[in-house]
């Protein structure tokens, strides 16, 4: 059968506020065209990120109401370092308030400056926390990675070989390498079991630890079961713990395949370093039987990480992602092939080639979509990663520019969908009357949370008139 069928039921419900454009145009206009500072109650469809905006299911709020929210030794710590240790398999798990934190105690512990951490691609605060360290971040995405449009089914494999010569390179200067699976900063693309097998033997071979960030694990197995032989068949928790398997430790935003709106946590097979790991984290974020979160999260976690492997659920998100990149491409959307597993990212410097790169057309498209139809979205290009000088006010541009759409889990139905399809396909008929816009205020660092932008006055071709898609 063809439907997207939700593998749930709705019994809560939350109001979306409909905005005319009139309004959101004044909305952005006072956030400084930034959607970062545009309030949530202004916007239609939040595809800002995946990251703590899903929907719980009412096993998740059942649990949390057994919370233990003793300070030393909760029964819900038991509960989620059993579902931890059940699906990831390592002998030590450090709860940690999200994701960051757990990369921040790995990286502080193990990362000294002259280190060097290879990556399939570093996400920004893993690299953030790895600088912080001293120690320099590399990322080795694979080759097939760097083509926006080709189809490979593995286009978040790491590049072994240059994966080796890092190593070799660098004896006793290598703390651990990481894997992300889904490769969020390369499109949410999936990794392999045969290139994490390779990767990991690589490794072990040199005395190296191999760590997963391993925020959509279970996206990620489902990719897996869907394009790669021999595991077809599987069930999803089987094909995780054999991902986990190849791997000494883990760091984990339970903010994604968590199921949840906060926490994280951080894994290790090594006893001493995990007594230090907890030094660290008693210092900055909690007792090691709660961390940085409340009794009532730590269940919450312990039965989302099994609901995020269930085999219904996936089928229902992937068909859902696939179903919006699918959709547009077909209408000649440029958009990164295939579509990943929790966010489609569409190419604004294909779909404006009039905008010049110092019009920022990622950023520009973002506002086009918000304008036609309250859809807020994420620029991933030159105003997330190109840097100005401050002297000499050069700017370096990013590689690419790209917007991404992350899909909320268990949030939005197949019309929500449909909506977003309509809106950005309005938007790319009128496309070439899209103006691009200038920086007017931005701060030294993570410009893009904060910075103040504003149009450049539309010189191309005169707006072309679409049936206006009104919410
Ligand atoms: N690693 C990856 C691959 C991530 O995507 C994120 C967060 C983190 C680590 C950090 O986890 O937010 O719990 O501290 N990604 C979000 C996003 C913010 O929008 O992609 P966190």
């Amino acid at each position: 059968m063809g439907t997207i069928f939700e593998s749930f039921r709705i019994k809560m419900v939350e109001p979306i506020a409909l905005s005319t454009r009139e309004e959101r145009e004044r909305v952005l206009a006072a956030a400084g065209y930034n959607l970062f500072r545009v309030p949530a109650r202004s916007i239609i469809i939040d595809l800002l990120t995946d990251s703590g905006t899903g929907a719980m299911s009412a096993e998740q709020w059942a649990a949390m109401m057994r919370g233990d929210e003793s300070y030393a030794g909760s029964e819900s710590f038991d509960r989620f370092r059993a579902a931890i240790e059940d699906i990831y398999g390592f002998r030590h798990v450090i709860p940690t308030h999200q994701g960051r934190a757990a990369e921040r105690i790995l990286a502080a512990t193990l990362c000294r400056p002259g280190h060097v951490v290879p990556n399939n691609t570093h996400f920004d605060t893993t690299r953030a926390n790895v600088e912080a360290a001293g120690a320099t971040a590399v990322d080795l995405p694979c080759r097939e990675g760097a083509d926006l449009a080709a189809p490979h089914p593995f286009k978040g494999d790491i590049d072994l070989e240059r994966l080796e010569r890092v190593l070799d390179d660098n004896p006793g200067r290598v703390p651990f390498a990481m894997m992300t699976v889904t490769n969020n900063g390369g499109g949410g693309q999936p990794v392999s079991m045969a290139n994490l097998r390779a990767a990991s033997e690589i490794c072990r071979r040199r005395g190296v630890p191999f760590y997963l960030d391993a925020c959509r694990f279970a996206e990620n197995a489902y990719f897996i079961r869907r394009r790669e032989p021999g595991w077809g068949d599987k069930p999803l928790i089987e094909i995780a713990r054999a991902m986990f398997a190849l791997a000494d430790g883990c760091t984990m935003s339970a903010k994604k395949d968590g199921m949840a709106n906060i926490g994280g946590f951080l894994c290790t097979n090594d006893d001493a370093l995990a007594r230090q790991e907890e030094e660290l984290l008693i210092l900055t974020e909690g007792f090691p039987t709660y961390g940085g979160m409340a009794g009532r999260d730590l269940e919450a976690i312990a039965v989302g990480l099994y609901e995020a492997l269930d085999l219904d659920y996936q089928r229902y998100r992937h068909a859902s992602v696939r179903y919006l990149g699918e959709h547009v491409a077909a209408a000649g959307v440029p958009i990164v092939q295939p579509p990943g597993g929790h966010a489609i990212y569409l190419d604004a410097a294909a779909m404006l080639p009039h905008l010049p790169r110092s019009e920022y057309p990622g950023q520009a498209l973002a506002i086009a979509l918000y304008l036609e139809g309250g859809i807020r979205s994420v620029e991933i290009g030159s105003v997330m990663f190109g840097r100005r000088d401050p002297d000499s006010g050069a700017e370096a541009y990013a590689e690419h520019e790209l917007v991404r759409l992350a899909v909320p889990r268990r949030v939005y139905t197949k019309s929500h969908i449909d909506y977003v399809v309509e809106t950005i396909l309005a938007v790319h008929a009128r496309r070439e009357s899209i103006a691009g816009v200038t920086i007017v205020e931005q701060p030294r660092t993570l410009r893009h949370f904060s910075a103040v932008f504003a149009p450049v006055a539309a010189t191309a071709a005169p707006p072309v008139e679409t049936a206006a898609v009104t919410a």
